[in-house]
């Protein structure tokens, strides 16, 4: 029988089964405030089966949300509205909850995706200046980033301890450091980006530096007893991009201070990057980075879109976790109807025992 349904140990943290809901911004948030979309939405997810939902892109600070709909966890406002939101879905649902944190760098102060395809907004929609490595937008059309200087660091190594420090609070279980997609810590790690001639470009071990610093402080605040790990890109599917090979050192250098799980997605910092995005496209970068990480959890994600091919890349070890997201926004019951595929035994909910596939059988409709 497939390892997909046996419990699984991320650091401190034990998940009853190997599959993830990965994290999806639903630009659905008022000044960074959860409210009652959210609350059905994280229901929807943490009765879905699977063994970890993660909670979508959440900004540390005003300027580092993607949308002006984007969550965001920097004041009191916010961290009550966390904190309710959790405790109400704990009341029903013990399955464990993580937060996505991030800043979105140069690609900042945009409009949700069904306003406007997502595109920067305009001073009258409300647009902020934005932040990036460099002066150099991430596209035609994209606002030019102030490029960040020593004492910007040190406000967002700040922002990030903040964000923490409130996210543990409010009662997440879990933690994923945002380093993927082009966004701030993503584009300072993309040579294509990160065309700065100081200690913070050129060289992986530059690029490495600031995600890194940043790493290790919201490491030093987020408590040892509850799970840690970072999405990042193996690839950015471009000619001068990042590689698999430098997302494993870049792995590595998380693994060694200590972050659980490294979840490997692509792309984002190229904005004419063609990616071949069929089933299951970003395996072979989790692939790469686990040998070079074999003590670390690795998360495979993106396309895996069935039972057999979410099942395929636990039992040939090309990850030790698969995360899902469009499959489980269609479907949310996806976690638990490819676990019954697979094991012949579903574990819903009391409440919706009754529709379970094993009574089905036994009894027509
Ligand atoms: C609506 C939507 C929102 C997303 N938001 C985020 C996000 O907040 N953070 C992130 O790292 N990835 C985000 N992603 C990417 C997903 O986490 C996932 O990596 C991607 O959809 C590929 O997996 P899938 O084929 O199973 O959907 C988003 C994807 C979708 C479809």
């Amino acid at each position: 029988m497939s390892k997909i349904a046996q419990p699984y140990q991320i650091g401190p943290l034990t998940i009853s089964n190997r599959i993830i809901v990965a994290p999806m911004c639903m630009y659905s948030a008022k000044n960074g405030v959860p409210g009652p979309f959210h609350a059905q939405h994280l229901g929807r997810l943490a009765l879905s089966g699977a063994g970890l939902a993660i909670m979508e892109a959440t900004a540390v600070s005003e300027e580092g949300r993607i949308s002006d709909r984007c969550l965001g966890l920097w004041n009191d406002e916010q961290e009550a509205a966390f904190a309710s939101l959790l405790s109400a879905t704990r009341s029903y649902c013990q399955t464990p909850i993580g937060i996505q944190i991030g800043h979105a760098g140069r690609k900042a102060s945009t409009s949700a995706l069904w306003i406007n395809g997502g595109k920067p907004l305009s001073r009258q929609d409300g647009a902020w200046p934005v932040l990036g490595p460099t002066d150099t937008p991430f596209s035609e059309g994209w606002p030019v980033p102030h490029a960040i200087t020593d004492s910007d660091m040190d406000r967002l190594v700040s922002d990030f301890e903040n964000c923490a420090r409130r996210a543990d609070k409010v009662g997440f279980d879990a933690l994923e450091l945002h380093t993927a997609h082009g966004y701030l810590l993503s584009s300072f790690l993309s040579p294509i980006a990160n065309t700065r001639s100081d200690e913070y470009g050129g060289s992986l071990e530059n690029r490495m530096r600031f995600p890194l610093r940043v790493a290790q402080a919201v490491r030093n605040v987020w408590p040892n007893s509850k799970a840690l790990g970072a999405r990042l890109n193996g690839s950015d599917w471009s000619e001068h991009g990042i590689t698999p090979e430098e997302a494993a050192i870049f792995g590595q250098q998380l693994s060694a201070v200590d972050y659980d799980w490294l979840h490997i997605s692509s792309g984002g910092n190229d904005p004419m990057a063609k990616i071949s995005a069929q089933s299951a496209y970003q395996i072979p970068f989790a692939q790469t980075v686990k040998s070079k990480n074999p003590d670390t959890t690795v998360i495979a994600v993106g396309l895996i879109k069935d039972a057999e091919a979410a099942a395929e890349v636990i039992d040939n070890h090309s990850a030790d976790l698969v995360a899902v997201g469009r499959a489980v926004l269609d479907n949310p019951n996806w976690p638990h109807h490819t676990l019954a595929e697979l094991t012949g035994h579903e574990d819903l909910p009391h409440q919706y025992e009754r529709a379970s596939l094993v009574w089905r059988k036994r009894a027509p409709l």
